[in-house]
C-alpha cells in the first residue's frame, strides 16, 4: 500500500514568512481574508516521539488572500506546553494520547488539568469578538495574533467556570450572538455541560448527569437545539483519569452492547426535550443537523466502531502494513422526538470526514452541500481526494490528482452570494510528488480548480481551520 504521505506526518522545523506565493490559475479579486489553519508542527521532542496524531505540538498557518495574491507565514503555537517539552526535551503534558509516566504530573488526585498549564492547543481555532483562539479538548485556550501568528498567552475568561474537558468544535448562533459548547465536568457525579461563551465568559445552558461519559468530539445544532450524539465509546471510572495510569483516550471503553443516545437539548430553557438511543457507532464530527416536523435530522461522518482513534496513533500511520483507517461513512439520522429509535441511511457512498458546510447560512438548517476530505474508490491511502456531496440529489463530485493529499475544505462564500455554494472552497494539499505543500482553490459550484498557490516545504496534516474576512 502507498505510505507516500509520510511526509504529512513529520515535523516542520522551519518558520517562513512569504509575501506572496507563486500562483497558478486566477484568485477571485472578491477573496479578502485569513485562513488560518492548526495542527501538529512537531511530532517528537528530545529522544521522545509524541504517540498519536492529535498531540504533535501545534503550528499555526496562515494564508492572506488579498488583490489576487495570497501571503503565508507559519508559527509555532508558543504554549507553555511547548516551551516546556522544547526546554526539557521531554513530553511534560497531558495530552489524548500522551503516556502519563513520561507526565512531570504527580500521579494525585486533583484536578486533571489546570488552566494556567497551557495546553497543547493544536485542533481548531475560533474568533470571540476581537479575540482569536486556538483549542484543544480542554476549556482552556490561547490566543494569538491572526496576522502575525505570534502568541498572546493564555484566553482569559472572567468567570468560574470549572470543566476538565471540551470540544475544540464550538458552534457559533448568529441570532443569539453567542458561541456555544459541550464539556464535561468529571466527579463523584460526571456532568455533560453545554455552555454559551462570550470574549468574557462561559455561562452553562445544560447540566446533565451521566453515569460514564463518552468521548465526545463535537455535537451539533439546529436553530432551537443543541444536538449531543453520546457515542458508545465511553469512560467506566472517572476516577481513572485522575490517578492517570494510562493516556486519556485510553480510559474509554468501546462498549457495543450499550446504545448510542442522542441528546436534543433546548438551547433556551437548557431542558433535555428528548433522549433518542441509536445503535452503537462513533464520529468525530458532525456535519449538519436541521429540524424536521416531529423529528430532527442528524448528518454525522460516521464509524461502526472507534478503532479509528487507534489507527490514528503515529507508528500505525507510519506502518507500511496498516489498512486506510479513514472511511468515515455519511450517515443521516432521523431522531423521533415523540418516542422510538434513531434510524439512518446513507447518503452517499463516498466517504467523508473534515467534514464543512456553508456554516453561517445553513448551520443547523436544512441544506444542500456537504464538502469533506475522503478516500477514492479503489485505493488504499490516507485522505486523498476532497467531495463535494450533494445531500438532496444524494450525488457527489470529488477532486482528485494523484500523489496528493488534501485538507480539510473550507468554505468561503462569495460577497452577496445567492446560491449555497457560490464561492470557493480553501484546502492545504500535501504534494508528495515534490514533498511541498500547496494552497487549492476550487470553484464550490463546480468543483474544479481556479487557482493553487506554492508553498515552498510542506505542511504537515493538520486537523481544522477558519477563514476570517478581511483580515
Ligand atoms: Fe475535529
Amino acid at each position: 500500500m502507498s505510505k507516500s504521505y509520510m511526509q504529512g506526518f513529520t515535523t516542520q522545523a522551519k518558520e517562513i514568512e512569504i509575501s506572496q506565493l507563486p500562483i497558478t490559475g486566477t484568485l477571485p479579486a472578491w477573496l479578502d481574508g485569513t485562513l488560518v489553519r492548526n495542527g501538529p508542527g512537531q511530532f517528537e521532542v528530545g529522544n521522545q516521539t509524541y504517540r498519536h496524531w492529535f498531540d504533535g505540538l501545534a503550528m499555526l498557518h496562515s494564508f492572506t488572500f488579498k488583490n489576487g495574491q495570497v501571503s503565508y507565514v507559519n508559527r509555532y503555537l508558543r504554549s507553555n506546553a511547548y516551551h516546556k517539552d522544547n526546554a526539557t526535551g521531554k513530553v511534560n503534558f497531558q495530552g489524548f494520547a500522551v503516556d502519563p509516566c513520561r507526565s512531570l504530573f504527580s500521579r494525585v488526585m486533583s484536578m486533571f488539568w489546570q488552566p494556567e498549564d497551557g495546553n497543547n492547543t493544536v485542533v481548531n481555532v475560533t474568533q470571540l469578538a476581537k479575540h482569536y483562539i486556538a483549542m484543544t479538548e480542554t476549556p482552556m485556550a490561547v490566543e494569538f495574533d491572526p496576522r502575525t501568528l505570534e502568541t498572546l498567552g493564555v484566553m482569559a475568561y472572567q468567570d468560574n467556570f470549572d470543566s476538565q474537558i471540551a470540544t475544540a468544535h464550538p458552534h457559533y448562533d448568529y441570532q443569539r450572538g453567542i458561541g456555544l459548547n459541550h464539556s464535561t465536568k468529571f466527579g463523584a457525579t460526571t456532568f455533560y455541560q453545554l455552555y454559551a461563551m462570550t470574549e468574557k465568559e462561559r455561562r452553562i445552558i445544560a447540566s446533565i448527569p451521566v453515569k460514564q461519559a463518552s468521548y465526545i468530539h463535537s455535537f451539533g445544532t439546529t436553530e432551537k437545539y443543541l444536538i449531543l450524539a453520546e457515542f458508545s465509546l465511553r469512560l467506566p471510572n472517572a476516577l481513572s483519569l485522575a490517578v492517570r495510569n494510562k493516556p486519556f483516550i485510553e480510559n474509554f471503553q468501546w462498549q457495543p452492547e450499550t446504545d448510542s443516545i442522542f441528546y436534543v437539548v433546548d438551547k433556551e430553557s437548557g431542558k433535555v426535550v428528548a433522549q433518542v438511543a441509536a445503535d452503537a457507532f462513533f464520529a468525530f464530527h458532525h456535519i449538519n443537523a436541521y429540524e424536521a416536523g416531529d423529528t430532527i435530522i442528524v448528518d454525522i461522518s460516521a464509524y461502526e466502531d472507534a478503532a479509528l482513534i487507534g489507527h490514528l496513533y503515529l507508528d500505525a500511520l507510519r506502518d507500511p502494513a496498516s489498512g486506510h483507517p479513514v472511511i468515515g461513512q455519511f450517515r443521516r439520522y432521523t431522531l423521533p422526538l415523540k418516542g422510538g429509535r434513531a434510524t439512518y441511511e446513507h447518503i452517499t457512498n463516498e466517504s467523508i470526514e473534515l467534514p464543512r458546510i456553508n456554516y453561517k447560512q445553513h448551520n443547523g438548517r436544512d441544506y444542500h452541500y456537504a464538502y469533506g476530505g475522503s478516500v477514492k474508490h479503489g485505493t488504499q491511502d490516507f485522505l486523498n481526494q476532497l467531495v463535494k456531496i450533494d445531500v438532496k440529489k444524494r450525488t457527489a463530485l470529488c477532486w482528485y490528482e494523484s500523489g496528493c493529499y488534501p485538507g480539510e475544505p473550507v468554505f468561503v462564500p462569495a460577497p452577496n452570494a445567492k446560491a449555497e455554494d457560490e464561492g470557493v472552497i480553501l484546502s492545504v494539499v500535501l504534494d508528495s510528488r515534490q514533498n511541498t505543500s500547496f494552497m487549492l482553490v476550487l470553484d464550490a459550484q463546480t468543483f474544479t480548480e481556479v487557482a493553487r498557490a506554492a508553498v515552498p516545504q510542506h505542511v504537515p496534516f493538520g486537523f481544522h481551520g477558519q477563514f476570517f474576512s478581511g483580515i
